[in-house]
């Protein structure tokens, strides 16, 4: 059966070049990078230049890149590594989990937290962040890109507030990196977290940006890995394959062409003219609607919601055809609430439930999109015919 994966915001599949830059450290290439013979010495020359790779995407120095075991991780060593005790935090509704939770456990143990809302396109206010401010306030976590709707938040507005305020602002741009430019100083941030695995490197690998000068308590304690940020023997084939997938996020950023020779796959324009394509002809289907509609969105994602559908029994249908898509976060697939992202933006819960979110990769080809269109309007007719919630509507509508 053909299968067709436009899921790319719960993980990218690793990219050729990337797994051949990496596969020399799974086998002759095996030192610890903290060694000081010649297999150390290779393999640290390796996590060094990953490093310029990873900083040459953020705009930041190498010395200023801390590697993790990936968004995560990356969100919590920002988060906790900056609080303490009887701080205040400003965050919003929409964050990923890994910032959301992190800041509801410090909450529980005593830190303020301001969570700002966002409007019905999904976006934060600037100044909703700047009316938050208090003088204990340490700190503003905003992410770069949502990865539910892929809404773009002011996040230049935001560092602008924080410097004035003399407050440390951390970016989640875990959705962002390798779909649009990041740069950490047009962000004028202080933190900025990325992963691996959604710009079509390893799982299982992250880093965080940590601007000179900015004092965060490690969470891991151990050896004096990563300047005594980061405990533990670096993970050097995850390590080198984000190295080598922030080298093609660049040249896709740059020249549109983030695949080298191989013009079969899509490079990034390509990618935004195929999420153009799809969406488009998907609202075409009655009673269908864009989730952050009028906001600035990553070129790849697209959230449309189907009227009378629930969304887990589209993406289940769907997958029986070999379609892979999702209704939101993979960590929250299963859940029964709504998702928070939608709930946030004021979608009423059974709009929330029938959201789905396509989201395409550089490895994805037109033909996948046609494919996508072939299957999905059918099958939302279908499961509408027994869908007594959506004749209910449609009645109501009449
Ligand atoms: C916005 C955002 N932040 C953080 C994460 C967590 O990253 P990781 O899966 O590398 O832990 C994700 C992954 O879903 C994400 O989409």
């Amino acid at each position: 059966m053909r299968r067709v994966y436009l899921d790319n915001n719960a993980t990218t599949p690793v990219l050729p070049e990337v797994m051949e830059a990496m596969r020399p450290y799974f086998g002759e290439h095996f030192g610890n990078a903290s060694s000081i013979h010649h297999h150390g010495q290779e393999t640290r020359a390796a996590v060094e230049r990953a490093r310029e790779s990873v900083a040459a995407l953020l705009g930041c120095r190498a010395s200023e890149v801390v590697f993790t075991s990936g968004g995560t991780e990356a969100d919590n060593l920002a988060v906790f590594g900056l609080a303490r005790a009887g701080d205040h935090i400003i965050t919003s509704t929409i964050e990923h989990h890994a910032v959301l939770n992190a800041c509801r456990h410090l909450e529980g143990k005593g830190s303020e937290i301001t969570y700002v809302p966002v409007d019905g396109r999904g976006l934060v206010d600037p100044t909703d962040v700047k009316r938050a401010l208090r003088p204990n306030t340490r700190l503003i976590t905003i992410m770069f890109a949502n990865n539910e709707t892929g809404v773009v938040q002011p996040v230049a507005e935001i560092g602008k507030i924080a410097a004035e305020a003399d407050v440390y602002f951390h970016s989640d741009a875990v959705q962002a990196a390798g779909k649009i430019r990041v740069d950490v100083n047009e962000i004028g941030c202080d933190l900025l977290t990325i992963s691996g695995h959604k710009l079509h490197g390893p799982q299982g690998v992250g880093a965080l940006y940590v601007r000179k000068g900015t004092e965060v308590e490690a969470m891991l304690h151990g050896g004096s890995h990563e300047r005594s940020r980061r405990a533990g023997t670096e993970n050097v084939p995850g390590i080198v394959g984000l190295g080598k997938a922030a080298e093609l996020a660049i040249a896709g950023l740059e020249r549109g062409d983030g695949l080298g020779t191989n013009n079969q796959k899509m490079d990034n324009q390509r990618m935004a003219a195929a999420r153009d394509r799809l969406e488009k002809e998907l609202l075409k289907i009655e009673a269908t609607g864009l989730n952050g509609e009028g906001a600035p969105r990553v070129p790849n994602t697209t959230n449309i919601y189907f009227d009378g559908i629930d969304g887990e029994a589209l993406v289940i249908a769907l997958d029986l055809k070999g379609l892979a898509v999702s209704t939101g976060a993979a960590c929250s697939s299963g859940a029964i609430e709504p998702s928070h992202v939608l709930t946030a933006m004021g979608l009423r819960s059974g709009h929330a439930k029938a959201s789905i979110r396509f989201s395409v990769g550089k490895q994805n080809t037109a033909e996948d999109v046609e494919f996508a269109l072939a299957l999905i309007p059918e099958t939302v007719s279908r499961l509408r015919e027994i869908s007594p919630i959506y004749y209910g509507v449609a009645k109501a509508q009449k």
